[in-house]
């Protein structure tokens, strides 16, 4: 994806990190929304920012993305400070936000065409790369229909297209899936890769541990504008203890006593499920996934021995929301229905959140 751009950005010049922060903050009235925070992102790969709602993921993002003013700290994205040199990390970032800036009247084509000339390309550049990307994403024939008749997946595709027109060095992905259905993330997902591919690093926020978990080879978990865990989505798993025990009851019935006979065998915390047959329980295990694995053996003898009948049990890494509960004791995100596509109700607000922004 990176011919054929009129105004290609310069070569990476910068061997450091693609982004570094220090006690970065944003203040809005007396609520401190990003509170400090340090990131190191390394150039090259997808990195995560993972927070519920309000956590300040969009706020950080606006402030690397030179659009919001930080109030304390310091930023640099490839090693130019986002305040004093803003136009030269302008020139190597590009941001699909949350509410996009495509416009809904213009079909595909006619977005991506005009988006192009305004970037620099020549028409025929312009309807080339516009072509091009509307082929990659899987959107040919939707290309002459407005986009106010797309689909919420359709939609974040040629969102993404319109940010990746000339090929960016650092893609910032405001919560690219929030929303969809599972077939469309998936294509997400895979734009995402194919970016990475060419170079770019991404930074990508996102309410989905499992999305987190797929795409990122390093992730920050935020909340109240604090960064409380960062690593790998291994060592924040094996942070929270070495395995995970889901299992299924023959009998729902059974399940109160199977919860206690777990949490004495194991010393942990026991979690029931939605099904009411399931469990699911944390595993500490020294540590080790050895010492899960006999521990987890221990566990099922001891139901064995109580008569509880166990249809299925099967032996995990912790899932990222289960990380995500070990470190604030909330879950990550509600399950407040989203599954139609449509924003929750909490986003509609932020609509209007623009008047500080640092260039409008
Ligand atoms: N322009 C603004 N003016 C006042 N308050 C703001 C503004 N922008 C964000 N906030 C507040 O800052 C906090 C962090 O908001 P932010 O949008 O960064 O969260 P987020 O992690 O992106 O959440 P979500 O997952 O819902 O998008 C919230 O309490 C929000 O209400
Ligand atoms: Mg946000």
């Amino acid at each position: 994806m990176r011919t054929d751009t009129a105004k290609h950005t310069e070569p990476r010049q910068h061997d450091g990190p693609a982004i570094e922060t220090s006690g970065l903050v944003k203040v809005f009235g007396d609520n401190r929304a990003v509170d400090g925070i340090d990131l190191r992102v390394p150039a090259g790969s997808v990195y995560g920012v993972l927070g519920p709602n309000g956590a300040g993921k969009t706020t950080a993002v606006k402030m690397l993305a030179t659009l919001l003013r930080p109030d304390g700290g310091e930023a640099r994205v490839f090693g130019h400070d986002v305040l004093r040199e803003a136009d030269a990390v302008r020139s190597r970032v590009s941001l699909t936000g949350q509410y996009a800036s495509v416009d809904e009247d213009l079909t595909g084509t006619e977005n991506l065409v005009l988006l192009a000339r305004l970037l620099g390309h020549s028409k025929p550049s312009a309807r080339k790369r516009a072509a091009k990307l509307l082929e990659a994403f899987g959107l040919e024939e939707a290309a002459g229909r407005q986009v106010k008749q797309y689909s919420g997946g359709m939609r974040r595709r040629i969102d993404i297209a319109a940010s990746i027109l000339n090929t960016p060095d650092l893609l910032f992905l405001d919560e690219p899936t929030t929303g969809l259905d599972p077939r469309s993330r998936n294509q997400v997902w895979d734009i995402v890769r194919a970016v990475v591919a060419q170079g770019t690093t991404v930074l990508l926020t996102t309410q989905y541990l499992d999305e987190a978990d797929q795409l990122a080879g390093r992730i920050a978990v935020i909340d109240h504008g604090r960064v409380i865990a960062e690593g790998t989505p291994g060592q924040l798993k094996s942070s929270v203890g070495a395995g995970s025990i889901h299992l299924r009851l023959r009998d729902g019935a059974q399940r109160e006593e199977a919860r206690s006979v777990l949490s004495q065998t194991l010393a942990a915390q026991v979690q029931p499920e939605a099904d009411p047959v399931a469990l699911t329980a944390r595993v500490q295990g020294g540590g080790t996934e050895r010492g899960a694995a006999e521990q987890a053996a221990l566990a099922l003898a001891e139901l064995t021995r109580s008569g509880i009948t166990v249809d299925h049990f099967s032996l995990g890494q912790p899932s990222l929301d289960e990380v995500f509960l070990a470190l604030t004791d909330h879950p990550a995100h509600d399950e407040g229905g989203q599954a139609d596509g449509r924003e929750p109700v909490s986003r509609s607000s932020q609509n209007g959140h623009d008047a500080e922004e640092t260039r409008s």
